[in-house]
């Protein structure tokens, strides 16, 4: 056969077969990429081929030899990519990134590109592979020295990336401060912090670095509350006055639940410990402030004391306290005054109902009245302003607002005088301070004066009404069921308190 002739046949076999090759990888490995790189690669394999083959052509030219030593590189690159994307670079089973990290994949690239220059070396330019090792490692360990630190950085990198105590997305306490891993290069790992900082952390250090890895925020994790409080307050009653505190703000996770324990007996009070876990990782400095503000509110209402590291000097009774209660007495009966249900009663009655009534203090976003709960008080705004929303229909994911009532408002009377569950929630919009009137101090009031449950009971039917209205849309009822409302409430506040 004419050997030119045999030449063509060769190479173009091997043409044919590469791109036949080519049409399969793209077909069946969604992640192989090379395009120009393969068809160069096919083109250069097919001519050294035919040239090879060709006894009438010289393999000695350095032009074949180049393009023989090029063939082999790229058929290195080409034969890691099928690699990559048939087992390395696939995605891991649960999603997260490739089998094998993208680091570790570019150092095997390099390793294999080394060897096949090395063949190539050694076969095609017919160069002396101890020439090429002395040669190659006289030239390493300069460039080693050289890149001391920044080869130092690329393995720290590598064992990050195959141990992987992190990943981009986590977030990670580092000397104290809490930042995002946003990425990883070879020298280094990219994070950025709370105030939109990046910190770029070379990977050496990051690896020699104590590290404390909160996560992504997928999973909650908990933070721990430390909180000294009186000597005289139950320790039953402390910790559920502190967890009670804790559910109050949005981020805690309730599985697991928050947690209080005694942890010891200080110099000025007995300290507790408090876990509370949230998902909110990324802002751990708002948490902590929410938590603790919440504490403070829920301690403070509910007399519990936190004496540390405040120096509690007991005085014995002076003149100086009853014109303080009295005060506080005055002031409460000159709220309630101003409230229109109460607008007929003589100072004396005013002055005993003030006596009973008792003032709390709410942070923002606290729950007074939940929604659903069972309750027996009334609650009249003394400064601030508290939001009464009421949870949609099945299914609606946000809550229906009916009212912003301010200083002098009441609320809670529906409970109160039916017994029946809230009928909304009222949280504090801003810091808001309350008087809280229980049944009891109500009770009296309600047997003295039949008008009074009258007047109660007009409020609580338009109130009713404007609910049924909102939750309904029924805009078109009438001043008839407004009455049948009335009455139909008067009947059963009679009943609830056994009136005659
Ligand atoms: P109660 O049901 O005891 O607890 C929730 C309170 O929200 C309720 O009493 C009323 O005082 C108040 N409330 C309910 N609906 C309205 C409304 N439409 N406008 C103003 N306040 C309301």
């Amino acid at each position: 056969m004419n050997e030119d002739f045999k030449a063509m046949l060769w190479g173009g076999a091997i043409l044919l077969s590469a791109e036949l090759l080519y049409w399969r990888l793209r077909r069946g490995l969604p992640g192989f990429r090379p395009r120009w790189l393969f068809h160069l690669w096919a083109a250069l394999t097919a001519t050294t081929a035919a040239v090879a083959v060709d006894s009438h052509l010289s393999t000695d030219h350095w032009t074949f030899k180049l393009a023989a030593t090029a063939a082999i590189l790229l058929g290195a690159l080409i034969f890691f990519a099928i690699l990559d994307a048939a087992v390395l670079g696939r995605p891991r089973a649960t999603g997260l990134g490739p089998r094998v990290p993208k680091l570790v994949r570019d150092v095997l690239r390099i390793l294999l590109l080394v060897a096949f220059f090395l063949v190539a070396a050694t076969q095609v330019l017919g160069l002396q592979l101890s020439a090429v090792l002395v040669s190659s490692t006289v030239l390493s360990a300069v460039i080693g020295l050289a890149l001391q630190d920044v080869l130092g950085n690329v393995f720290a990198g590598m064992a990050l990336q195959l141990e992987q105590p992190f990943a981009a997305g986590d977030w990670l306490e580092i000397d104290g401060t809490l930042a995002r891993v946003m990425e990883m290069t070879w020298r280094a790992t990219r994070l950025r912090n709370n105030d939109g900082v990046d910190l770029i952390e070379p990977n050496a250090s990051m690896a020699g670095a104590r590290l404390v890895n909160y996560g992504s925020g997928e999973v909650p994790v908990g933070f721990n509350f430390h909180v000294g409080v009186s000597y005289s307050a139950p320790p039953a009653a402390v910790k559920a006055a502190l967890c009670e505190a804790a559910l109050q703000v949005r981020e805690t996770a309730t599985s697991p639940p928050p947690q209080a324990f005694v942890e010891g007996f200080g110099d000025h009070a007995v300290l507790y410990r408090m876990r509370v876990w949230t998902r909110a990782v990324s802002s751990s400095v708002i948490f902590r402030d929410a938590v603790y503000s919440r504490i403070w509110y829920q301690l403070q209402r509910r007399g519990l004391e936190i004496p540390f590291p405040i120096h509690t000097v007991h005085l014995h009774p002076s003149a100086a306290e009853p014109p303080q209660q009295e005060a506080a007495i005055e002031s409460k009966a000159r709220l309630l005054a101003r409230i229109d249900l109460f607008k007929d009663f003589d100072p004396e009655r005013l002055r005993r109902l003030a006596q009973q009534a008792r003032r709390e203090l709410y942070d923002h976003g606290e729950k007074l009245v939940r929604e659903g709960e069972q309750g027996d008080s009334l609650f009249v705004v003394d400064t601030g302003r508290a939001l009464v929303t009421r949870s949609g229909p099945t299914g609606a994911t946000t809550a229906i607002e009916l009212a912003v009532l301010g200083p002098g408002d009441f609320f809670g009377e529906m409970s109160l005088l039916t017994g029946e569950p809230r009928s909304a929630t009222v949280s504090a919009d801003g810091s808001c301070t309350v008087l809280v009137l229980a049944k009891d101090a109500m009770e009296p009031l309600v047997k003295e004066d039949p008008e009074l449950a009258a007047a109660l009971s007009r409020v609580l039917a338009a109130r009713r009404l404007d609910l049924e209205h909102r939750l309904e849309d029924r805009r078109a009822r009438g001043t008839h069921e407004q009455l049948a409302t009335e009455a139909s409430l008067l009947q059963r506040i009679r009943g609830f308190f056994k009136l005659g």
